[in-house]
């Protein structure tokens, strides 16, 4: 029998057929019972290919005796328990760098449909409300404070595309990072307080869980906007429904939930408010370099040659 890739969704827009010439691909995601599956192959799954809903845990991870690659079809690894992958000797490896620039896309594209208010102008139009009125004024970007939150790969390319549009650039993280010319925070209320837009842009995980709270909300303020394009963990969902119910902030623009693909019902009402079904990375062209990348880690795993993008703690 083939080593066994224990397969969570299709890979995107390349699906997994260069993978079935080496694996006995089991695709987990079209099985009625996937964990009697699991239990079924468990002592030949070599590899796992999952995405961000889908959580690897240390019980599976321990369940797997043979398991050597976990790779994921995302930048962000807060699904997977990467200690226990470390503890059982199974890499991780993730999709960097050729996903920055489009959830940064993402990012610009909330931004300006906030400030703008494209998804209420669209609204406006198709429910014949322009036949009665004007729409509400959006507000500038030019000349605004933009906050982001983690620097890294997206958040440096939110900070270039941002910097384009004659924006004031100032970003919050762990450490400054000398080599950008922006102003670095080291509080992130402080950096809330000075901001017109904050973007998200950091990892989830622990570090980062319920950072955005309801004093960072307050220190936004009433004119402030909030874009989140990293995860929902980062920010404390029922502080944010409440600061926007109250209108203690002006609006946000969301690509990422608590509970996805379940969204608060709360935010279905508020025109303040743009959401997005976690898209950020969500094009043809990205879906197959990132999907190329899972099948690229998984040979050179099992070739036993160097891994492409690995994960390392
Ligand atoms: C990822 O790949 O982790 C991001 O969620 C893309 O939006």
């Amino acid at each position: 029998m083939k080593p066994v890739l224990l397969s969570f969704h299709g890979n995107g827009v390349l699906g997994l057929d260069q993978l079935e010439e080496t694996f006995e691909v089991v695709k987990l995601y079209k099985e009625k019972d996937p964990e009697a599956t699991i239990q079924k192959y468990k002592d030949d799954v070599v590899a796992i290919n999952c995405t961000v809903s889908h959580k690897i845990s240390r019980k599976l991870i321990e369940a797997l005796p043979k398991l050597q690659i976990i790779a994921t079809f995302s930048v962000g690894y807060d699904h997977i328990d990467v200690q226990a992958a470390k503890d059982n000797n199974v890499v991780v490896t993730n999709t960097p760098d050729v996903l920055c620039a489009e959830t940064a896309d993402t990012g610009m594209a909330l931004l300006l449909a906030v400030s703008k208010r494209l998804a209420e102008g669209d609204m406006y139009i198709r429910v014949g409300k322009w036949l009665a009125a004007d729409m509400p004024l959006g507000v500038s970007l030019e000349g605004k404070t933009v906050g982001i939150v983690g620097l890294g790969g997206i958040g440096s390319k939110v900070a270039k595309r941002c910097a384009a549009f004659d924006m004031n650039v100032v970003y919050y993280g762990p450490r400054e990072k000398k080599d950008y010319p922006y102003k670095y925070y080291d509080d992130i209320t402080e950096i809330a307080k000075d901001s017109d837009f904050l973007i998200l842009t950091c990892p989830g995980g622990e570090a980062t869980a319920n950072l955005i709270d309801a004093n960072v909300l307050d220190a936004l303020g009433e004119k402030g906007f909030l874009i989140n394009i990293a995860r929902g963990s980062v920010v404390d969902e029922p502080a944010l429904i409440e600061a926007l119910q109250a209108k203690r902030i002006a609006g946000a623009g969301l690509d990422v939930f608590a509970k996805e693909p379940h969204v608060p019902e709360e935010y279905f009402s508020m025109d303040n408010v743009v959401l997005l079904p976690h898209i950020g990375s969500a094009t043809v062209e990205t879906r197959t370099k990132m999907g190329q990348l899972v099948i690229d880690n998984i040979l050179a795993q099992l070739a036993g040659k160097l891994l492409l993008t690995e994960v390392k703690i």
